[in-house]
């Protein structure tokens, strides 16, 4: 487990005629009176980075562990390496690696005997793990932290030390729940390009995440779930072009009601948000033309992304 592919030529790429990695098919799942996966359908192909996005209590933590059989669908069916869960799910698992949302890391081993406990519960030999720690640990970036408890890691340590775990049985899918929430910019990046190393190595990796430049910079495609319902699925750029169009105009200023009346006819599309009113435009001319130099009037362009697609889908409202 070297890191030669990383650097070396293109990704083995997404293979769109073969057997899915994963199918999930008209699964349902209540708790309770509360359903919290409602009809969800998706598939992710081999090969692939897919990603679930949704606000939190979407049901993303859920449909992960129906994949993975730690919990049964009421109904619908799925698939995970090609076999049934949760009736073949032990079976299924031998050929996945998990980093589940909160890291459950023994945090009075150290980093290497995390690693060896782990790759027991997979029947790999004392002799086996030692062959293999070396490379998790570079794999990981960890290999100065061996012998440190798990205790003194920082946080983007830790969850380095729950991927590079749920490589031990060297999976070909990797299932991750939110891998980069609570991590500072550095600490996710770091996670970004270790992912990216996975994918160029085939692997296929199906992440969760409520950070749309997460999403945007490794999935291939995405699922928008909302109430345990799919509200949209694509590439992010085919989602960008069709939820949003081409241009965002932020503008900031005191009385962003006033300036929504006057642009109208110049805009696709408007929103309000607190002090700032949201352009969606094709043609941004003619509203850089009415803001330019006005006073007390601030303004940005930029190209529209995928979190102005999630925030048009799921409300710029907080919900708690
Ligand atoms: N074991 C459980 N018992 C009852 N309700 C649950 C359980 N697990 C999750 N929920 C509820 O299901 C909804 C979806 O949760 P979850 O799948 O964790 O969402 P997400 O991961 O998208 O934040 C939430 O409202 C949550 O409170
Ligand atoms: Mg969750």
């Amino acid at each position: 487990m070297t890191d030669q592919t990383l650097h070396q030529g293109a990704r083995p790429g997404v293979d769109e005629r073969g057997a899915p990695a994963i199918e999930f098919s008209e699964v349902r799942k209540h708790y309770g009176e509360r359903s919290v996966v409602d009809g969800l359908s998706f598939e992710v192909r081999r090969g692939e980075c897919f990603g679930l996005l949704g606000p939190n209590g979407a049901g993303k933590t859920t449909t992960l562990k129906m994949l993975l059989g730690i919990t049964s669908p009421d109904s619908g069916a799925i698939r995970l390496v090609g076999e049934p869960v949760p009736a073949r799910a032990r079976h299924a698992r031998e050929r996945v690696g998990v980093v589940p949302q909160f890291d459950n890391l023994d945090p009075d081993f150290t980093v290497r005997e995390n690693l060896v406990v782990f790759g027991r519960y997979f029947g790999l030999t004392g002799a086996r793990m030692d062959a293999l720690v070396p490379s998790l640990l570079e794999f990981a970036r960890l290999e100065s932290k061996a012998d440190a408890r798990v205790g003194e890691l920082s946080g983007g340590m830790k969850r380095r030390l729950t991927l590079a775990r749920a490589l031990v049985n060297d999976p070909d899918v990797l299932v991750m729940d939110e891998p980069t929430t609570g991590l500072d910019p550095q600490a996710r990046h770091l996670i970004w390009e270790r992912l990216r190393s996975l994918l160029a190595r085939g692997k296929t990796i199906l992440l969760t995440t409520h950070f749309m430049e997460e999403a945007e910079r490794l999935c291939d495609r995405v699922c928008v779930i909302e109430e345990g319902r799919k509200i949209a699925e694509g590439r992010p750029h085919d989602l960008v072009e069709s939820v949003i169009g081409s241009d965002v105009i932020e503008i900031y200023g005191p009385d962003p009601q006033a300036l929504a009346a006057e642009l109208a006819p110049l805009v696709e599309r408007m929103e309000v948000s607190g002090e700032t009113l949201f352009c969606y435009v094709d043609d941004p001319q003619p509203v850089h033309a009415r803001v330019k130099g006005r006073a007390g009037v601030r303004y940005l362009h930029r190209p529209a992304n995928l979190e102005d697609v999630f925030l048009r889908l799921t409300g710029r409202e907080m919900v708690d």
